[in-house]
């Protein structure tokens, strides 16, 4: 562990797209990130997954049957066979019940499959600093394929290894603490976070493993166990908390002082934290 933390205050609290404006857009088109950006976001969150033919496409689910009008599981299918569907047509568009921001998503391409390449590109040409959170779903699978995979992507942005002094607008999660040790050691000054949907017993004290410096606990964690956020401070390590949708859940992260919110609502936490 290393020096203690302060409590972050409301203002700093980075809001990060929870797979883009995903409340109101596609959830990890392009569309919702771009919404995301144009709503305010300081970060956007993807889930990341191989394809038959090794491309990190950003998808949740291991199949496409929820997200898309196409079925299939997206590690048997290839990049050219995952363009063909359709992800938006799936999702209603947002009622006019409360405002949100959403810039015109319909062009071609706004709602196709989306390669984290070209989300890296969207990040890296946003005239903001934005934050990257990518977790990296089912990684056993591969035996290390997708943090290969992932770090080299990385790489060829210049954002796997930062400078001495630099810090890395990317950070990578899962909640294989496996998945972390090998981004860790394929990249060993990016960051990553561990996902919690439970904090094993020895944890509660909040530790992490050896060499994990950002926890990331669900919000159903700290409605239990709002003292686990002091705990991790106190032993030097951040939190990072998803999915924080609820006005109670927010007031609940601003009062814990929490490091950064990962929200499918990220133009209403900014509101409640006087931001928007
Ligand atoms: O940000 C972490 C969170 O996304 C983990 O849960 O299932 O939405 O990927 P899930
Ligand atoms: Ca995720």
């Amino acid at each position: 562990s290393g020096p203690a933390l302060p409590r972050r205050a409301a203002a700093d609290i980075p809001v990060i797209a929870h797979r883009g404006a995903s409340e109101d857009v596609p959830e990890h088109t392009l569309a919702a990130y771009e919404a995301a950006l144009f709503q305010g976001a300081d970060g956007l969150e993807c889930d990341v997954r191989l394809t038959a033919d090794m491309h990190l496409v950003c998808v949740h689910d291991r199949r496409v049957n929820r997200t898309s009008n196409g079925r299939g599981v997206v590690s048997t299918l290839e990049l050219a066979q995952l363009r063909q569907l359709d992800f938006g047509s799936w999702k209603q568009p947002p009622g006019d019940s409360e405002y949100v921001e959403v810039p015109d998503l319909r062009r071609e391409g706004a709602h196709r499959v989306l390669t984290l390449e070209r989300l890296l590109e969207l990040v890296v040409d946003h005239p903001r600093r934005v934050e990257m959170a990518i977790e990296t779903k089912h990684p056993t699978r591969y035996a290390g394929l997708v943090e290969e995979h992932l770090v080299a992507l990385l790489d060829r942005f210049g954002l796997a290894h930062p400078r001495l002094g630099e810090r890395s607008p990317v950070r990578v999660m899962s909640f294989s603490a496996m998945s972390v040790r090998r981004i860790r050691r394929l990249a060993p000054s990016l960051e990553t976070v561990l996902l919690l949907d439970r904090v094993p017993l020895r944890f509660r004290d909040g530790s992490l493993p050896r060499g994990a410096r950002i926890a990331g606990p669900g919000i159903h964690i700290l409605r239990t166990h709002p003292e686990y956020v002091a705990r991790a401070h106190s032993m030097g390590n951040r939190v990072h908390v998803w999915t924080v949708d609820q006005a109670s859940d927010i007031d609940l992260c601003v009062e814990l002082g929490v490091d950064a919110i990962i929200s499918n609502r990220p133009q209403a936490v900014l509101a409640r934290l006087g931001r928007g």
